[in-house]
């Protein structure tokens, strides 16, 4: 059984004190909701775990304020190398000293900056070699998926980026299907269409690594996931949460994604 996962990415928003604040109000509207947040990967029945990804400059304060919560801490890119002279770079272990236990990988708005597939590979690697669960992102552009291009794109971005992972290191880590042109929009995939390309990308993994690996990876939906709007998505059977941006920068309607996905998971 796979627990979902409703994960936050803030993008480039919230410095260090509106990142305590936020933290401080999550957890009140979760505990208000009686939503039961898994702290572990792979939570009892019933249960959805809950990772926020801020800025790097406010891993330390969001932590501060998450840690001993069931709410883990995650990033929003690394570099591959364990260290050296990489200026202006942050390494696995570096996250995982301020308390990270994912990161976000492949994000389109950082391929679109020229980050290439065997790069998103060197970094899923290196975090899942490091300890860190990677949430690698794909999906097409709006001029692929005009062109039936789709298919081609996800299974190209997958087979990189998990190629020369081993069955362990791939069980846990995330998807996250994110359509370019859903992101920040308004506009999002059905939550029938979103399903038909998560059931290929798992198809693929199935090719790659095998059935029990494809079972077992948690894929998210992103793209204008709103409080209105997640419910059918996670009730649709191979989706497994979602990559939350613009509304996750509310700790309320964080918390109503959160609640709603615990309510309609499938
Ligand atoms: P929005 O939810 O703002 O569309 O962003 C999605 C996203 O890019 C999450 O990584």
């Amino acid at each position: 059984m796979r627990t979902p996962l409703i994960a936050a990415n803030w993008k480039m928003y919230k410095t260090t004190a509106e990142a305590a604040q936020y933290g401080k109000q999550l957890l009140e509207e979760l505990a208000a909701r009686q939503v039961a947040v898994s702290a572990a990967e792979r939570g009892e029945p019933g249960q959805v775990a809950v990772v926020v990804c801020p800025p790097f400059t406010a891993l330390g304060a969001l932590g501060g304020v998450l840690a001993g919560s069931p709410v883990a801490l995650g990033a929003q890119n690394m570099h591959w190398e364990a260290a050296g002279a990489y200026t202006g770079e942050i390494a696995a272990t570096m996250l995982l000293d301020v308390g990270c236990r994912y990161v976000i990988l492949g994000h389109s708005e950082r391929r679109q900056m020229g980050e290439t597939d065997e790069q998103v590979q060197r970094k899923v690697q290196a975090a899942a070699a490091a300890g860190l669960i990677p949430i690698v992102c794909v999906g097409e552009r709006i001029e692929e998926r005009r062109a039936g291009e789709t298919e081609a794109v996800v299974t190209r971005q997958v087979r990189a980026a998990f190629t020369g992972l081993g069955a362990e290191a791939a069980a846990r880590a995330v998807i996250a299907y994110e359509p370019v042109w859903a992101i920040g929009t308004g506009e999002y995939a059905s939550p029938e269409e979103a399903n038909r390309v998560i059931g290929l990308i798992r198809d693929t993994l199935g090719r790659q690594l095998g059935a029990e690996v494809a079972d077992a990876v948690r894929i998210l939906y992103g793209g204008s996931v709103k409080p209105d709007n997640v419910g059918p998505f996670v009730a649709q059977p191979e989706i497994d949460g979602a990559l939350v941006g613009g509304a996750s920068l509310d700790a309320k309607a964080f918390a109503e994604i959160i609640k709603q996905a615990e309510v309609n998971a499938a």
